[in-house]
């Protein structure tokens, strides 16, 4: 695995990659990786010739008061990671490399998408979050890029920007790996204590429980999706959560029509001072 630290450098890593035209996969990351970033890289090189990770804490998707400058940096472990995974070239730009001189005048908002849902507690994230993969997208110029499903809307997100924005990229999502107990892994599952990394798991029971009344209700053909997701919400607020969104949205994020027959069911709580996200598809048979 080759590891380059500028955008000049990871272009002339690429150069005889583009001029042989062999495909190239993308994985954009912020480090930290565990089994689900390394499940993208997996899934990069079965589509493609030459898979890119990028490592990369993106300053201006984090908030004020938001965890940015505690953000997990574990550069040595990530690379090992990655090096035995199938990566060909990291790449791990400093904060220069990607904006200049701050601030720039230039950003990517995806509209209305950006301020629903994380986008309503979470103002400009999106927008940090839409940025800084058109400026990766330009950088690597991926045939394949791997997004997790675990990031739902953000995946979301992303499709629409590279439609939107004419990208020659096939934006692939990529289901979430969990732990056995059915927490979805995240690098901000770090933060938990012992005793929340036992409660945590009830993001994705509560997902599960609402997957099931809908399945439930579907064959009595009347689903109370607000009732659904207001006992979803009750659940995890008896167990500690401090509660941003319990929502059934169609699969494209719009409110959830009944003549669907497929939703997505949204969750983001917070545990003490970490906020979890977690989301689970219902179709019916
Ligand atoms: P990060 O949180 O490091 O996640 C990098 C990629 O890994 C994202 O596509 C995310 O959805 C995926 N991922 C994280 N946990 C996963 C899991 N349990 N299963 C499957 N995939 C998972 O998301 C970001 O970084 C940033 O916002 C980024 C896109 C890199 C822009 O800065």
């Amino acid at each position: 695995m080759r590891t380059e630290t500028t955008i000049q450098g990871l272009h002339a890593a690429l150069s005889p990659v583009r001029a042989s035209r062999k495909s190239i996969g993308f994985v954009a990351t912020m480090g930290n990786l565990h089994e689900g970033h390394l499940k993208l890289v997996q899934e990069a090189s079965q589509l493609c010739d030459v898979v890119v990770v990028s490592i990369f804490v993106n300053p201006t998707q984090f908030g004020p008061n938001e965890d940015f400058a505690n953000y997990p940096r574990t550069f040595e472990a990530d690379s090992n990671l990655l090096a035995e995974a199938n990566c060909d070239i990291l790449f791990a730009p400093s904060t220069e490399q990607i904006y200049g001189e701050q601030p720039q005048k230039t950003t990517v908002q995806v509209n209305s998408l950006a301020d629903d849902l994380c986008g309503r507690t979470r103002p400009g994230h999106f927008t940090g979050v839409a940025t800084v993969v058109t400026k990766l997208f330009n950088i690597v110029q991926p045939t394949v890029a791997l997004f997790g499903e675990k990031d739902y809307q953000q995946l979301a997100i992303i499709r629409h920007l590279a439609n939107d924005l004419c990208f020659d990229v096939d934006v692939i999502g990529v289901p979430t790996v969990r732990a056995e107990n059915g927490l979805a892994l995240s690098s901000r599952n770090g933060y938990l204590s012992e005793e929340e990394l036992i409660l945590a798991p009830a993001i994705y029971a509560a997902l599960q429980t609402i997957q099931a009344q809908i399945l439930d209700a579907s064959e009595n053909g009347k689903i109370d999706f607000d009732g659904f997701a207001a006992e979803g919400r009750k659940a995890l607020e008896k167990q500690q959560f401090a509660v941003d969104y319990v929502e059934i949205r169609n699969p494209d994020l719009t409110p959830a029509q009944i003549d669907q027959g497929k939703w997505v069911i949204l969750v983001a709580a917070k545990l003490g001072k970490t906020r979890l996200i977690d989301n689970l598809t219902v179709t019916l048979p």
